[in-house]
């Protein structure tokens, strides 16, 4: 069974076609790089799993349990976490503070002993900062830990993004353009790690990226949109060979192609 199952998904704003009965699927354990030109749908088709926009039409199951009509919260509770393409983080907070508030839904229970400052909350605490520190140390931040975000460069607070997401534990990732605005060295070490939280901690990621060489060497399959519809889907050697995305990509500028 598909871990997330799109299907027939639609939606316009105000009139205009954002997605048009788009259907795929995330296996678990997977990574599915989800691709097309500027405005084609991407970051849309993400907000609708997300559960920011509730999509006209068509179903999106998670683990089998329909997403259409949740709460955020309970999407969350579920085991989805997402990065944002523009992003949105605490600028003026630390790097370890951060990285801490993606805990928070996995520790909410523990607020009220917090305030009380119980034995367990002490205890809560300790295993929060150690959570913490495990995935500062993973996603190689160890240097910029106690920095302010804002301080940092663009490419660094997109791993601190990414490294947030992470503290929920998730089974599923939604990752919008984790690789831009960074150099060649930084974009290969995203890379890297996606391919590390899957076969370390079996995350399954839906990855939009721009940079064809993240998407080629991370993805295990890849799904192409245009103008909001699905125009192919397939390994990165076919969709690298398949005329119906050359022709897509045709209209943008080369990096991007
Ligand atoms: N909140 C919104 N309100 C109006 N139009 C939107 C909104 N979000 C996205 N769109 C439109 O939907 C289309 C797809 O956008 P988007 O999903 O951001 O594309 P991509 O991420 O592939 O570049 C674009 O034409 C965009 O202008
Ligand atoms: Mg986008």
């Amino acid at each position: 069974m598909a871990l997330l199952e799109l299907s027939g998904i639609s939606l316009s704003f105000s009139g205009l076609r954002a997605l048009s009965d788009v259907s795929f699927s995330v296996a678990e354990s997977q990574i599915v790089g989800l691709i097309g030109p500027n405005g084609a749908g991407k970051s849309t088709l993400i907000n609708c799993v997300s559960h920011l926009y509730r999509p006209e039409r068509g179903s999106i199951l998670f683990n089998g349990q329909e997403l259409v009509g949740r709460s955020t919260p309970e999407v969350a509770a579920m085991g989805i976490r997402r990065t944002f393409q523009n992003l949105e983080l605490f600028r003026e907070v630390s790097v370890r503070e951060n990285i801490t508030l993606g805990l928070v839904y996995r520790y909410r229970a523990g607020i009220l002993s917090d305030f009380l400052n119980l034995p367990s909350a002490r205890a809560m605490r300790r295993e929060a900062n150690a959570e913490t520190a495990a995935i500062i140390e993973r996603l190689g931040l160890n240097d910029v830990a106690d920095v302010r975000v804002c301080e940092l460069s663009y490419g660094l607070q997109k791993s601190v993004e990414m490294a947030r997401a992470l503290a929920g534990r998730p089974k599923l990732m939604l990752l919008d353009e984790p690789a831009a605005g960074m150099n060649p060295e930084e974009s290969r070490r995203v890379a890297d790690t996606v391919r590390r939280l899957r076969d370390e901690n079996g995350i399954s990621i839906l990855l939009v990226e721009h940079d064809m060489r993240v998407v080629m060497s991370a993805c295990d399959r890849i799904v192409v949109l245009d103008h909001g519809e699905k125009i192919a889907e397939g390994t990165p050697a076919e969709i690298r060979n398949s005329p119906a995305v050359i022709k897509a990509y045709l209209g943008e500028d080369d990096d991007h192609a």
